[in-house]
C-alpha cells in the first residue's frame, strides 16, 4: 500500500502540458481539449514530478469531470479521491449544480463519491455537446452523474 500522497494539487499551468498528455496516454485517456483549456485543469505535483490530474468542463450550471488519471506509481495512495474532492469543490463554488462524466475503466469506483451511473438523455444537452460525449470517449463509456449543493 503506498504512502498518502505528500504533494500539492493546484492549478495546471501551460508548462505542465507535455507531462499532463504522458499521463492521459498512458492511461489511455483522450487528450483532445487539454491544450486549449489548460486553466480547466489540476494537477498533483510532488518533488517536481505530475502524479496526477484532472479537468472540469463548465457547461452552464452543469459540468463534465473529465481526464482524472493518477499515475500508476502513485495509485491507492488516495490521489484520486483527493482530485475527486478538489475539483468538486471548485465546480460546486463555481455554481455547478451537476457533475457529469464519462468512464470505460472507474464506473466501480465514482460510486464512492456520490456518483450515480445514468443514461446520455438524463444529462444536460450541454454536457452531450462536449467533445467528449461526441467522440472522444467510446460510445459504450458509462455515463454517471451527482447532484451538487452551492457551498
Ligand atoms: C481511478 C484512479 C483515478 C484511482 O486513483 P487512486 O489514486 O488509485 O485512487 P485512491 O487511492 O483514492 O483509491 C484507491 C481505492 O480505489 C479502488 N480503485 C481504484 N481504481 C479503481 C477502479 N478503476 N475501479 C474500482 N475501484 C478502483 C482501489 O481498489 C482502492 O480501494 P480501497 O480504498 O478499497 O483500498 C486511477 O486508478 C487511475 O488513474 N486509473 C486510470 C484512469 C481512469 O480510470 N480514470 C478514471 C476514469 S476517467
Amino acid at each position: 500500500m503506498p504512502e498518502p500522497f505528500a504533494g500539492t494539487v493546484r492549478a495546471a499551468r501551460a508548462d505542465d502540458l507535455p507531462s499532463m498528455r504522458t499521463l492521459l496516454q498512458d492511461s489511455a485517456l483522450p487528450v483532445e481539449g487539454v491544450d486549449a483549456h489548460v486553466q480547466a485543469f489540476l494537477v498533483a505535483e510532488h518533488e517536481g514530478t505530475l502524479f496526477g490530474m484532472v479537468g472540469l468542463e463548465h457547461y452552464g450550471d452543469a459540468a463534465l469531470l473529465r481526464s482524472l488519471v493518477v499515475h500508476e506509481r502513485a495509485r491507492g495512495s488516495g490521489l484520486g479521491a483527493q482530485l475527486v474532492h478538489a475539483v468538486e469543490t471548485a465546480a460546486a463554488r463555481d455554481g455547478v449544480r451537476t457533475l457529469v462524466l464519462l468512464t470505460t475503466t472507474a464506473a466501480a469506483w465514482f460510486p464512492r463519491f456520490g456518483f450515480v451511473t445514468t443514461t446520455r438523455e438524463a444529462v444536460p444537452a450541454s454536457v452531450t455537446a462536449s467533445v467528449e460525449f461526441r467522440g472522444a470517449c467510446p460510445a459504450s463509456a458509462t455515463v454517471m452523474q451527482k447532484a451538487l449543493h452551492a457551498r
